[in-house]
């Protein structure tokens, strides 16, 4: 992509309303807009970044077996009278009615369509598992909608949902579910901490968060400094040490990211999703949900990787992975950088962003330091002269000295090194 062709203008200005650094490096760097309390359009910076996250959710559900669907976000609300949730989400859930006065909901979750779906499909014990997942919108009319995309109204999130024949099949998939996601987030480039979490009126025994530190997390969580236990505050209000090994815990901010549940009967019995065992009698499915909120891992990245001049993207989920800085008059149009061009072209397409405006250095640098993106590659009279460019890697700010040949090289082995699988 070329910033020549680029619509979106960067602000540099300070958004008044934005009170979280995520939510004024999106709006300053141009990669969201908002429409209205908590709904946001992406522009095409934004939008890459999402599609990187979306990426990687997607190869590790498929890794952990799940295969995906797309459920729809209208929902009629008969099917919430089924669970007793038409009445208990309360103004959370978005209504709304048809030209017949039929009243629907725009879906802030998926159990009861999932659990009908899997009712009216998966009648024996020789279906099961079933493990399915989908990356959709959802809607929530959150009281206190704020922080960007970190608490919105309509969001974007993975949601996963299992159905098996026996709880240790549950729980099995529980366990694969858990390790997909620590591997979902070190793959983005995050440092996440699995917590215990309090499973509230669910029923199930069994819930664990995934959290993101961070200064404006809107969660508390119980960390101990000896072992590996750790605990959302609501389920552990009183701890004052560890209950695994009685070493000093203390207390930290977090950002809530992920969320797995054992559900066991909770949507099942009500429902009446059942199906038949070896001996054709009929068994409630035992049931787990997975969800992500991918777009909040957008803005809970930011939280955790940004400096004085901006954002700092973890390579694997960057918009580009490269910034082009084309420095003084004619030096795009020059045969031996259009080569240069091409050359990292060819090794990541559209993952090359190319800054050839005519504008002077100092704002070029000031823009490509604002959005982050892993390296730059600053094309310079000197340098080019002499068949050499200059790398800055963002995160660190070293600078390297490369020939043109060796470029492509070069970022390939410095991209490498800064991801993992
Ligand atoms: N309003 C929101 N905006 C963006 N992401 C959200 C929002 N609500 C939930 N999510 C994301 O979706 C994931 C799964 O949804 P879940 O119902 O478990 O969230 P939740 O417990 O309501 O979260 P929270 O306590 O933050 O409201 C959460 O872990 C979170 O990452
Ligand atoms: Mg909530
Ligand atoms: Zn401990």
């Amino acid at each position: 992509m070329r910033a020549r062709q680029d619509p979106v203008l960067t602000l540099h200005e300070e958004p008044a309303e934005a009170e979280v650094v995520s939510h004024r490096l999106m709006l300053r760097a141009g990669f969201i807009k908002k429409l209205a309390g908590g709904v946001y359009s992406f522009l095409p910076m934004g939008v890459r970044a999402l599609r990187k996250i979306e990426g990687i959710v997607r190869e590790e559900m498929s890794r952990a077996g799940a295969l995906e669907v797309l459920l729809p976000a209208l929902q009629p609300s008969d099917l919430w009278e089924r669970t007793g949730r038409w009445d208990k989400y309360g103004k959370e859930l978005f209504r709304l009615s048809d030209r017949h006065d039929r009243p629907f909901a725009l879906g802030p979750t998926h159990e009861e369509v999932v659990t009908d779906l899997i009712s009216q499909t998966v009648h024996s014990y020789r279906q099961l598992p079933v493990l399915i997942y989908q990356i959709q919108t959802k809607f929530r009319d959150e009281i206190r909608p704020r922080f960007g995309l970190l608490r919105g109204r309509e969001f974007v999130m993975k949601d996963a949902y299992s159905f098996s024949a026996d709880e240790d099949d549950a729980r099995r998939i529980y366990g694969i579910m858990q390790e997909s996601y620590a591997r979902i987030f070190r793959r983005i480039g995050l440092d996440s901490r699995m917590v215990e979490a309090d499973s509230g009126l669910i029923g199930g025994n069994l819930s664990h968060e995934f959290m993101i530190l961070a200064a404006s997390g809107e969660d508390t969580v119980l960390i101990c400094e000896k072992c590996s236990w750790a605990a959302n505050v609501e389920k552990e209000p009183d701890a004052l040490a560890c209950p695994k090994c009685g070493g000093p815990v203390s207390s930290k901010t977090a950002i809530e990211v992920g969320h797995v549940f054992y559900l066991g009967h909770k949507y099942s019995v009500p429902m009446e999703a059942a199906f038949l065992d070896k001996e054709g009698k009929e068994i409630p499915f035992y049931m787990g949900c997975y969800g992500i909120g991918v777009s909040r891992l957008l803005a809970a990245a930011l939280e955790q990787s940004h400096d004085e001049q901006g954002m700092v993207w973890p390579p694997a989920i960057a918009p580009f992975r490269v910034s082009v800085l084309t420095l003084g008059p004619g030096m795009a149009d020059r045969p031996e950088v259009q080569e240069a061009i091409r050359t990292l072209e060819d090794l990541w397409g559209e993952d090359v962003y190319i800054d050839d405006r005519d504008l002077r250095p100092g704002i070029k640098f000031q823009d490509a330091d604002l959005r982050g993106f892993p390296y730059q590659v600053i094309l310079g009279e000197r340098n080019v002269a002499q068949g050499q460019a200059e790398i800055k890697i963002r995160r660190s700010g070293e600078r390297l000295i490369v020939t043109l040949d060796s470029l492509a090289i070069a970022l390939s082995d410095l991209y490498e090194s800064d991801t993992q699988d």
